[in-house]
């Protein structure tokens, strides 16, 4: 990476070079997260997020800069998907090449034609960073073991530590700051919930989740918020009526009642959560000026309505594209 454009400035009689910065020298040359593995938004510092978000928005700003291209230049992403996705795949690739690199996509179940540590050890060996969507935590933290060239999550049964960089980023952008926000989540605790949760309250933002008590959050994740909340002096609740979790709410957000990999339990899961509904009516308890998300794909009619998904308050599409520019910030602050 080139850190700076040299200039010949007319200085008096003489010709001085001047130095104009690169305004991503900041970043492509901060150590904090270079060469790390990001597996969890609870691995992270809330130091770290703001590194990410702060580098995320330069980057934004010039999205299509020619000076982006030496960031990752000659660099390559192999991204292994052992479940779909629209916006994981597209958003790393577009990443990639607008920072000058490439991406490779591996479809397929790891661990069945050979080893995980045989797949990571090869990768090693032509990649400069791999993105993993695994069904495992277990296979994400595999990959980690084995390669030696950083690994993202690209969302597994634990978290999905990228979504919540583009989530926060977007919340930023049309609240100001996170710090003090009142963040209600409401549906399921799952992968996407987690690391909401463990985000929103490391960077200060008080997080209400509600869900059926026969689907409570994972203990070890609301250990970890419980955790970051009392670093921060945020407020966490879980609570059983979503009314409950929306009253106040500056951010009403919702994800899938069923996700991949949990298709045998749909039937159960849609009449536990049918209650649990982002729909006018919660979003009416909400702050008049609250914004909707969700991190889709959606289940139109199921866990938000078409009015809500594709109303005025709801900023989904910012949160896709978000994506986009989050995690060009973290390849920028790790390869
Ligand atoms: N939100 C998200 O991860 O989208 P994809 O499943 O399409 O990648």
């Amino acid at each position: 990476m080139k850190s700076a454009k040299v200039a010949v400035k007319n200085f008096g009689n003489k010709l001085a070079p001047l130095v104009i910065a690169s305004p991503y020298q900041q970043f492509t040359s901060h150590p904090a997260l270079r060469g790390r593995d990001i597996t969890t938004v609870e691995a992270l510092s809330a130091e770290e997020i703001k590194l990410i978000l702060a580098c995320a928005k330069v980057l934004k700003l010039k999205p299509k800069d020619p000076a982006q291209k030496q960031i990752a230049e000659g660099k390559t992403l192999a991204m292994l998907f052992e479940k779909p996705s629209l916006r994981t795949r597209i958003t790393f690739e577009v990443g990639m090449n607008q920072l000058g690199g490439s991406a490779l996509f591996v479809e397929g179940k790891l661990g069945i034609r050979e080893a995980i540590c045989d797949v990571a050890g090869n990768l090693d060996r032509w990649v400069d960073v791999i993105m993993a969507r695994t069904f495992s935590h277990q296979t994400v933290l595999e990959l980690c073991k084995y390669a030696k060239v950083p690994v993202i999550n690209g969302l597994s049964d634990l978290e999905h530590p990228c979504q919540t960089l583009a989530d926060l980023l977007t919340i930023e952008e049309h609240k100001g700051s996170l710090k003090g926000l009142n963040i209600a989540y409401v549906g399921d605790a799952n992968n996407v919930a987690n690391s909401l949760m463990i985000g929103a309250l490391k960077m200060g933002a008080n997080f209400t989740l509600a869900c059926p008590a026969a689907f409570a959050p994972n203990d070890d994740m609301v250990a970890a918020a419980a955790k970051a909340a009392s670093e921060s002096g945020a407020k966490l609740k879980i609570v059983h009526d979503p009314v409950v979790a929306v009253q106040h709410a500056d951010v009403v957000y919702t994800d899938t009642w069923v996700s991949m990999g949990q298709e045998d339990e749909a039937e159960i899961r849609k009449q536990a959560f049918a209650p649990f509904q982002v729909n006018s009516t919660i979003v009416s308890y909400a702050k008049p000026d609250a914004i909707v998300m969700h991190c889709l794909p959606a289940h139109r009619g199921a866990e938000i309505t078409d009015e809500q998904l594709d109303g005025p308050q709801s900023v989904v599409l910012d949160q896709a594209e978000n994506r986009l520019h989050a995690q060009k910030g973290l390849l920028t602050l790790i390869l």
